[in-house]
């Protein structure tokens, strides 16, 4: 596997393959690698011959007072299992090589931006369009991989695609959970043992509702109230959000639409470590 750390060392590698017919594929990710991002490596490979892993803990999306300083981070490891997950170069640039002296420009996405995480972390999702940005113009790929956990990140990225006219490719990964149904995070390692079991909570208040839903429940205040009494179950648990959303738009009306996509999300912190998740769902036809 190749190893990169400069932005025009890793355009060079990317203009080498494009210039040789072959597809490339891009994801990006802060590191820490989990068997999540491994996940995306993997699909990654059956879209494109070249698979580009980007590690960078992007500082310009981590608000005053959130974790940058104590993100985890562990480059030999994350080294290996980028390779013995297939990748073949990895693209791991210093703070320095992406954001040098005199740098300026930032990438705001409007619209879709405006709640959920971008109201509880003011600037995060203006720090990740300006680093995609700048990874999409290292790595030149065809299609770039995504993981649902994300759920916001990945309709900004696809907005992102869309008004810049990248010619890109958007695949969007279903999320990796552990067995007991806690989404896969580099911050889950900040929790406790403790922390750990009740933050399984989660994932049952998401298949609470979306059974409702599933059932036919239209009213977005009922799903939400699902979701919110098995929270409730984990009276340490701080809610920063549980909502019921269209997928797509983010629009939240009083009653969804027989065959909407609606997407059920969930933000809280235990602790002192933030967690996201979500689940889609199609409200069934009538
Ligand atoms: O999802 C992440 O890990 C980050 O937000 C990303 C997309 C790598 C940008 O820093």
């Amino acid at each position: 596997m190749e190893f990169i750390t400069t932005v025009q060392q890793m355009q060079r590698y990317a203009e080498q393959q494009r210039c040789q017919g072959r597809r490339i594929a891009v994801v990006p990710t802060m590191g820490y690698l989990h068997e999540g991002h491994l996940s995306l490596i993997r699909l990654a490979r059956q879209h494109a011959e070249v698979v580009i892993t980007t590690l960078f803990v992007n500082p310009t999306q981590f608000a005053p007072g959130e974790d940058y300083e104590r993100y985890p981070r562990d480059l030999e490891r994350d080294r290996r299992l980028c390779a013995e997950a297939g990748s073949d170069a990895l693209f791991a640039p210093s703070v320095e090589e992406m954001y040098p002296g005199g740098y300026t420009t930032r990438v705001s996405v409007l619209g879709i931006t405006r709640k959920f995480e971008g109201q509880f972390r003011p600037g995060h999702f203006d720090g990740v369009a300006t680093i995609v940005t700048k990874l999409f113009l290292a790595t030149k790929p065809h299609v770039a991989v995504f993981g649902q956990k994300d759920w916001q990140q990945t309709l900004v990225v696809r907005q992102l695609i869309r008004d810049l006219n990248f010619d890109i490719e958007l695949v969007v990964a279903p999320t990796v959970r552990e067995p007991d149904g806690l989404a896969m995070s580099s911050r889950n390692v900040y929790l406790s043992a403790q922390e750990r079991q009740q933050a399984t909570v989660l994932y049952r208040a998401l298949r609470a509702a979306a059974e409702r839903a599933a059932a036919g429940e239209r009213r977005r205040r009922e799903l939400v109230a699902a979701m919110e009494s098995v929270l409730r179950e984990v009276p340490v648990l701080v809610l920063d959000y549980a909502a019921a959303a269209d997928a797509y738009t983010l629009e939240e009306p009083e009653l969804f639409a027989p065959g909407q996509e609606v997407v059920l999300l969930i933000a809280a912190r235990l602790g002192q470590t933030r967690l996201i998740d979500n689940e889609r769902v199609r409200i069934p036809e009538e």
